[in-house]
Parts: C-alpha cells; structure tokens; sequence
C-alpha cells in the first residue's frame, strides 16, 4: 500500500503563497510515490478545546464537528505536511484550534501512557513544516517552530524537516523565488522517497 501523507494548510489564501509553497511539497511526495490528501483547515467547522476533559478516560472528544474524522486519520497516515504563514508571531488561529483538538492523543500518550501510535510507527513517520512570514525578523518562526514541535510529539508524528521563507512583505509573490520553489517541491519528494522505504 502506498504511505498516505496529510497535507495541512494553515492560511485561508488557498491561492496564496503558502498554499503554492504547499502545491509544490505536494507534487514532490506524489511523484516519490505517496498519497496525499490536502486539508484546508480554514475551512472546516469546529470548535476549540472546550477543555471537556472527555478525552482524558475515552479515545475520542465530546465534541462531534469537522474534526472528528481527523483522529482515524491521524492514526493511519505515515507522513504529515504543515504549510503555514506566521501569524502574530505564532501559528495562526484555526490551525492552533485544530492542533488543540489534539488533546485526545495528549491525554492517550501522557495520561493514560498508552499512545494511538506503537513506537515502531512512530519511528517510521515524519513531519515536514513548511512557513512563510512577512516580516525580516531573526526570530520569525520560533512561535511557529515551538508549536509544531509540541504537536509532532503529542500526534508521534517526529519532526523531520523545513522550508521557511521570511521578508515575505518585500517578496510578495514567491514564484519570483525559485530555489525556494525548488526546495518545497525536493523536500516533498524527500519526504516521500523516506516513507516509502
Ligand atoms: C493576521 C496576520 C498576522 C500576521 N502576523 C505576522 C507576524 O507576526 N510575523 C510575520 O512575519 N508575518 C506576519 N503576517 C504576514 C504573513 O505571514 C505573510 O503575509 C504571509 O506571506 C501570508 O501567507 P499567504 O500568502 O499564504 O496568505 C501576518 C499576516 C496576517 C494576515
């Protein structure tokens, strides 16, 4: 069976630069080999982690919404994508709500020590983030990174690479950027070649 790859895209531009960024990661995986599935996550209904604590004795969350799909596949897929701009210094709200509902695999991992994903998965399964910010700061994607490195620990879905672009304000258009273009698309066949062994 061919490796699935959930692509996440955190800005509602879903013809914008991150969304191009991610176009092309997209591209690189397929041609490796994966399936993949895009999620626009501006667009889905559901609410934040009302902190129900449901999750903390059940493998699900109370609440049934859009993101109620999203635990099975979670579970199943072998790589995962992150393509977002920076907002607010940090990721931006619907993706951090989306992220939130996570908390049903927090609770099966630290609290009850009984995680959705065996170590051998876990060790097989591989994040890519990739972020794009306006502004030309030396920090620009420490919110950005800090949060996605909490999310890859609590899904066990470890880490694996990045492409980042910042001064996005002054570049606008990031097809006048090729070798950042070139670098999405690598890193998505990379991602691909690893998880299809
Ligand atoms: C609400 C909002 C907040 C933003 N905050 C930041 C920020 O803190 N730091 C930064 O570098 N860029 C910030 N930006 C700029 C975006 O990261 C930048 O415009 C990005 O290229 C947008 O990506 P898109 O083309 O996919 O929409 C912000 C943009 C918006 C709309």
């Amino acid at each position: 069976m061919k490796p699935k790859i959930i692509a996440l895209l955190g800005s509602p531009r879903t013809g914008g630069n991150t969304a191009t960024l991610l176009d092309q990661a997209i591209r690189g995986a397929e041609d490796a080999g994966c399936i993949t599935e895009k999620v626009i996550v501006p667009q889905l209904n559901f609410r934040p982690c009302m902190e129900i604590f449901h999750c903390m004795e059940n493998d699900t969350c109370a609440m049934k919404d859009d993101i109620t799909p999203f635990y099975e596949k979670f579970k199943e897929m072998d790589g995962l994508i992150i393509a977002t701009p920076v907002m607010t210094m940090g990721v931006p709200g619907a993706l951090k709500s989306f992220m939130d509902r996570f908390q049903v695999f927090y609770m099966a991992k630290y609290w009850r020590h009984n995680s959705f994903i065996s170590d051998d998965r876990a060790k097989m399964r591989k994040t890519l983030l990739i972020s794009i910010g306006g502004m030309d700061i030396p920090d620009d994607f420490e919110g950005v990174r800090l949060t996605v490195h909490a999310f890859c620990e609590i899904i066990d879905c470890p880490y694996w690479g990045e492409v980042l672009q910042n001064n996005m304000d002054e570049i606008n258009d990031i097809t006048t950027r090729p070798e950042v273009m070139a670098e999405a698309y690598s890193k998505g066949l990379e991602l691909g070649k690893h998880l299809m062994g």
